[in-house]
């Protein structure tokens, strides 16, 4: 098992969100309303950077051509396959993902 990730809350832009390298390629990191999500940065559609997505209700829409997704389960809501999520969790200053 691969060691967490440590994202420092302060590294997050204005709309809380920032993209880190990862062993398993760029992962797009979100705080929503207190809580860190994690998922591939790469849409499952044609692997555009989902950090760009619009996030309401715990859902996020890639900008490209509007695939949804569940921020909880990766799950696909608009389109046709499901987005990589990993466990995320604020832990003091840091979020921590879980590859
Ligand atoms: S690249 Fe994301 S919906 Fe097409």
């Amino acid at each position: 098992m691969s060691a967490p990730v440590r994202v420092p809350l302060e590294a997050l832009g204005p709309r809380g969100r920032t993209v880190v390298e990862t062993e398993v390629g760029p992962v797009a990191v979100f705080l929503v309303d207190g809580r860190a999500h994690a998922v591939a940065n790469r849409c499952p559609h044609e692997g555009n950077p989902l950090v760009e997505g619009e996030v309401a209700g715990g859902v996020l829409t890639c900008l490209f051509h509007l695939w949804r997704f569940d921020l909880e389960s990766g799950a696909c809501l608009f389109g046709d396959a499901p987005v990589a999520r990993y466990e995320a969790a604020v832990e003091g200053c840091e979020i921590v993902v879980r590859l």
